[in-house]
């Protein structure tokens, strides 16, 4: 079947069929296509289009065409799309009513409709499972109490935090991917319906009220901009890119902890891998394909900038090209996301080379210039002799605490500040990783959450 059947004598080439055919990808539409068919059949019985007996018989085909296929049945069908399966499926179902169902819409409204409606429901999906992997990071703070590890600056050792506080700095970026998905999801809150091909209708359709009946914010402004505005699917492109991004982050963290190396981590073997050669191995392939994936949604949103680069109003079919980067953007977004929530659900942190790394005395260095400071030197002046007798500690393999001791600028009073565990517990101001600042950091976790689920649940 062809929608456009009028217009042509000849049928058209099977490698045009090939090119022009988008079922394979947007059957999973299926869902909300019935539902936005629904709404709009009401529509056109509100202002006389259908009688009432045509639109029950609309009505009633749809919801059993829902309930009859499932979106891979659908792929498997001959059609173009899938609002050509559904128009055909009904057709085959009712007869000629069917025929009725398309008047004042038309594929550009309704697809970019769909996009809308399937985005709200899968979006929020998406910001469901990043506050489960916030969930889990923060349990898992919470439970890691003093346990301390070497901040790094340059990958190099700098200055001691609780682990909760490492652990909740990845929690913090992914709150702020929980607000990105509201805000796109708020602006992506927009019913095109009524928008017609391009132009609105010469029939009295009532847009608002359709929107209002699917649960829409509002209805378009300016009917071409409603069929060609791709911006919520860059948005959302946007947001879960970011997200990978930081889960790609996440994940490098893993791969550099569960090595011999560092032995931060031991990974449950529920989340890892063995080598086929290797009888040793145990590998991090999730965070790597973690952190591996952002390449490929990074790819999705430059690619579909590219795609919307220089269209003109309004719609065109390039457009057709929004459905596959956002499907597989929120795809992979999402099973990242459980992964890791399981992985760090299951991983051990090893206490010992985290506390050996952090009590470090090197990484008390700056607590030794603060010192100086406390006495009025100037920070640059206490910053040159600290550095100095680090020099001096890792040339001569001196220990720093017994140069310290014998430095009349710093001498004996000094000493505690190199004693284990107290450079990270002198980590008090606000934010800071020490044990007060992240106890308080903790309870601000805990009311983000609740913050958040507020919106999920609504
Ligand atoms: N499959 C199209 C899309 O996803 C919708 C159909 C609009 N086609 C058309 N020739 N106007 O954008």
């Amino acid at each position: 079947m062809k929608l456009w059947q009028g217009r042509f004598e000849e049928e058209s080439d099977p490698v045009f069929e090939k090119m022009n055919r988008s079922l394979g990808i947007d059957a999973v539409l299926l869902e909300v296509d019935i539902r936005a068919s629904r709404a709009h059949a009401r529509s056109l019985l509100g202002c006389g289009v259908l009688s009432q007996e045509e639109w029950k018989a609309i009505d009633h085909g749809l919801e059993e065409i829902l309930s009859e296929y499932t979106p891979d049945q659908v792929k498997a069908s001959p059609y173009e799309d899938i609002h050509t399966f559904v128009e055909a499926t009904l057709a085959s179902k009712i007869g000629a009513a069917a025929g009725k169902l398309h008047t004042g819409r038309s594929r550009n409204d309704q697809v970019a409709l769909d996009l809308r409606l399937y985005l709200r429901r899968e979006g929020r999906a998406v910001a469901r499972r990043v506050h489960e992997l916030q969930q889990v990071l923060l349990q898992r703070a919470e439970a890691s109490g003093e346990i301390a590890l070497p901040g790094y600056t340059h990958l190099q050792r700098a200055q001691p935090v609780l682990l909760a506080h490492h652990l909740l700095a990845h929690f913090w970026a992914l709150a702020r991917d929980v607000d990105r998905w509201r805000d796109c999801l708020d602006r992506a809150d927009v019913s095109p319906l009524g928008a017609g091909a391009l132009a609105g209708s010469s029939l009295p359709l009532d847009p608002e009220s359709v929107a209002a009946e699917l649960g829409f914010a509002r209805p378009f402004e300016n009917s071409l901009d409603a069929v060609s505005d791709r911006d919520f699917v860059a948005e959302a492109l946007f947001v879960a890119a970011l997200t990978q991004v930081h889960l790609s982050r996440i994940g490098e963290e893993i791969v550099l902890w569960s090595t011999e190396e560092f032995g931060f981590m031991r990974l449950a073997d529920a989340f890892a891998t063995g080598s086929s050669m290797l009888p040793q191995k145990k590998n991090p392939d999730i965070a790597e394909l973690a952190r591996g994936k952002a390449g490929r949604v990074i790819g999705e949103l430059a690619g579909f900038l590219a795609t919307l680069k220089s269209l003109p109003l309004a719609y065109n079919r390039d457009l057709q090209e929004d459905k596959e980067p956002l499907f597989d953007a929120l795809d992979t977004c999402s099973l990242s996301l459980s992964a890791l929530t399981g992985l760090f659900a299951s991983a051990e942190f090893v206490e010992e080379p985290m506390t050996a790394g952090a009590d470090s005395q090197l990484n008390a260095a700056t607590d030794l210039a603060e010192f100086l400071v406390q006495t009025g030197i100037p920070f640059r002046e206490a910053h040159a002799i600290v550095g100095a007798l680090v020099r001096q500690s890792i040339e001569r393999g001196v220990p720093l605490d017994e140069l310290v001791s014998n430095d009349p600028r710093l001498g004996p009073d000094c000493l505690p500040l190199l004693e284990p565990g107290s450079a990270v517990r002198r980590r008090t101001t606000p934010g800071g990783g020490g044990p007060e600042p992240v106890a308080q950091q903790l309870e601000q976790a805990t009311a983000r959450l609740e913050h958040q689920r507020a919106w999920l649940d609504h």
